[in-house]
């Protein structure tokens, strides 16, 4: 088992997300990269590179193989890992920025998925993510949280199978409570027969 752990609070401390995926990956107690989209942000990417590096162009630019050695290093770490953990802060509803620019960088067809006449399948090993939504009052899963369904679809579009969030909603109260509410929804999931016989088997 191999985990890709990351991070994109802009809170570097007092962070829920950072705290609760902390926990978790020290719970999984495996190999482990992490990956700091608020410490070491991609970076900033031209409009003529964006679309270089999702088509995957073969264009010669100083810039663009630059981005595409990036995501090509992003990808090799998801090519890597079984397990993500994923810190997701809302931001104005939706995703953290940085967190965005890393999906950018890894949704490539062709590479990390491939389309199919039954439709797109991943190209990645990923089995399982944790997604841990944090937010200030926002309920995660009410129709104003455009941040846990969207990181759902994606990686379920990249073809992980097993999707659990982590609610680290501000509704529920202090951090104390959001953080204790955080770790015991982590060990109730991993406490969960299928996915601890998943996990030892990987
Ligand atoms: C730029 C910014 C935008 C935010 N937008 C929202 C929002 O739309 N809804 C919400 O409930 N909380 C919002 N918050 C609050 C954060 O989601 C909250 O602080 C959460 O705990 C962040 O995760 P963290 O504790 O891991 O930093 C926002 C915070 C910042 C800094």
């Amino acid at each position: 088992m191999s985990i890709l752990h990351i991070d994109s609070s802009a809170r570097l401390t007092g962070s829920n997300t950072r705290i609760i995926g902390q926990y978790l990956v020290n719970a999984l107690n495996t190999k482990v990269v992490h990956r700091d989209l608020a410490v070491n942000p991609l970076p900033a990417i031209s409009a003529q590179d964006l679309m270089g590096v999702h088509g995957s162009s073969d264009e010669k630019r100083d810039s663009l193989n630059t981005h595409l050695a990036v995501s090509e290093q992003l990808i090799q770490e998801l090519r890597d890992a079984d397990t993500l953990v994923i810190g997701a802060p809302m931001y104005n509803f939706g995703i953290a920025a940085s967190l965005k620019h890393w999906i950018d960088a890894i949704c490539r067809a062709g590479v990390s998925f491939k389309y199919t006449e039954q439709g797109p399948v991943g190209l990645l090993n990923i089995k399982r993510v944790f997604i841990i939504t944090g937010t200030g009052g926002t309920p995660v899963g009410s129709n104003m949280d455009f941040a846990s369904g969207y990181l759902a679809h994606i990686f379920g579009f990249l073809g992980v199978k097993d999707i659990f969030h982590i609610d680290a909603s501000g509704s529920k109260g202090t951090p104390e409570v959001i953080i204790e509410s955080g770790k015991k929804q982590v060990d109730s999931l991993l406490s969960d027969t299928q996915l601890s016989e998943d996990l030892v088997v990987a």
